[in-house]
């Protein structure tokens, strides 16, 4: 195995490289130094036990060394892509993308995991500009166990996780609702729902007390969407847990009906200057 020496991805446990074995190449995501075996362990297990078109697939691994091998995918991650042009993708392209998310995050549900980490810098795609969710480092099997709340990514955290503290494995379906509307948020505006996660944003407060109608009339001045799109958001990023959409009535929401895959791939295409 040849590892290159560039960084084609950096995250908060690991640096990821190309590494080329048998004139093929794939990416290596290496751990930091101090990242737990055990951690690495589980992550790799719940790599080997999903199986899903949009899923990124594990080729090998060797935890000892801390590392894991993937399929290669584009070095930028759609929060790169949106991060270059601040431009928030088409709208068919946002319903393309919430089709297939929606799609792999159900496949976990069913499968009793939950990812933890649904985020713009998990979502790569590959060269046939397929979505690929990665990135399984918080991942957990949803069971009557407890686990820690606040983890994951502040931005993308649900509500009910913010606070220090245990909630049932089983809840966590619900907040990976929440983390994928995030997603579809910053793919519709170029940006958050909200600045800070507390009573000292404005964005923050409506949301909190429900007061859509307001909301979309600070964040959506030209009104460019249309009803289906704002019902969806409000389902997913809704506050109280139990009222959210579960993930299956996100995949049959009317938002995310019909095939969007020519312009998905048109759109973003353009954005990475491909042919
Ligand atoms: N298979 C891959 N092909 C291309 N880039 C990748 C691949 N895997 C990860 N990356 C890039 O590396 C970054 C970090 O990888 P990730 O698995 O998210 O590690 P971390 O747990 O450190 O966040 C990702 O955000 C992505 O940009
Ligand atoms: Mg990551």
């Amino acid at each position: 195995m040849k590892i290159s020496n560039q960084i084609i991805g950096t995250g908060s446990t690991s640096t990821v490289y190309v590494a080329e074995i048998e004139n093929q190449n794939y990416a290596i995501k290496i751990y930091k130094n101090n990242y737990s075996l055990k951690l690495i362990n589980k992550e790799i297990a719940l790599l080997k036990q999903v199986n899903h078109p949009n899923i990124i697939k594990i080729i090998d691994s060797n935890v000892e060394r801390k590392y894991i091998i993937t399929e290669l995918l584009n070095d930028m991650d759609l929060f790169d892509i949106i991060a270059q042009d601040q431009k928030p993708l088409n709208i068919n392209s946002i319903k393309h993308f919430s089709q297939k998310l929606a799609s792999v995050v159900q496949y976990l549900h069913s499968n009793s995991v939950a990812h933890r980490d649904i985020k713009l810098e998990n979502i790569l795609i590959d060269e046939d500009l397929n979505l690929k969710l990665c990135d399984f480092g918080f991942a957990e099997i949803m069971d009557t166990n407890f686990v820690q709340k606040c983890q994951g990514t502040l931005e993308y955290l649900a509500p009910e996780i913010q606070k220090i503290g245990l909630i049932s494995a089983n809840e966590l379906a619900n907040t990976d609702v929440f983390s994928l509307g995030v997603c579809i948020f910053i793919l519709a505006f170029a940006h958050p729902p909200y600045k800070v996660n507390t009573k000292s944003c404005p964005y923050w407060n409506l949301l909190y007390s429900g007061q859509w109608q307001t909301y979309w009339q600070i964040i959506d001045r030209r009104n460019k969407y249309d009803q289906s799109f704002y019902s969806l958001m409000q389902g997913m990023l809704e506050f109280n847990p139990q009222n959210r959409l579960k993930i299956e009535e996100v995949l049959h929401h009317p938002f995310l009906i019909g095939d969007w895959k020519e312009e998905f791939e048109t759109d973003i295409r353009v954005r990475l200057k491909i042919k």
